[in-house]
């Protein structure tokens, strides 16, 4: 297995994703967020070229920010579920598309299909794709989408 030069992608998810499990269990699925993580790890680690997971949550948007910052200039990429912040946060938008990275926005529930607030994600744009509606899956998604992108940039 190679690995992507020691390299890491920000995995991050914002308010509310702490308490996945119990939370609305019909809309979310019954996962732990520690046991996606576990599984994301696992499974960025496993390919090739495997990378490693540099993860974050929080409920609150300013120490989602300050770690984009902190982070954001040394990692790979950024697979983010930022949770409602992505509905109206200009200020996360603002702080993923400063760190110029590959990023991937994951929501587990189809966004769309809910209620017409939760229809405008204003992170998005700033996304180079979206996954929504696809559970946990879709961070496993995010992560076979950064390996090839970490592919191809390494064989420009
Ligand atoms: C979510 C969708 C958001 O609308 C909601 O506020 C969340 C979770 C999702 O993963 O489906 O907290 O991002």
């Amino acid at each position: 297995m190679t690995t992507a030069n020691g390299g890491h992608v920000l995995v991050v998810n914002g308010p509310n994703l702490n308490t996945l499990g119990t939370r609305e269990p019909s809309i979310y699925g019954t996962r732990t967020l520690d046991s996606i993580i576990e599984e994301l790890r696992a499974h960025a680690a496993n390919g090739s070229p495997g990378f490693a997971i540099d993860a974050i949550q929080s409920n609150h948007e300013g120490v989602i920010i300050d770690f984009l910052h902190e982070r954001g200039p040394a990692a790979l990429g950024l697979i983010i579920n930022p949770g409602a912040l992505s509905h109206y946060s200009y200020a996360l938008r603002d702080a993923i598309s400063g760190i110029r990275k590959p990023t991937i926005e994951v929501h587990l529930s189809n966004i769309h299909a809910r209620e017409p607030f939760r229809h405008t994600s204003v992170t998005a744009p700033v996304a180079n794709g979206i996954i929504a509606g696809l559970g946990a899956r879709g961070y496993l998604l995010a992560a076979d989408w950064m390996r090839a992108e970490i592919v191809a940039k390494t064989f420009v």
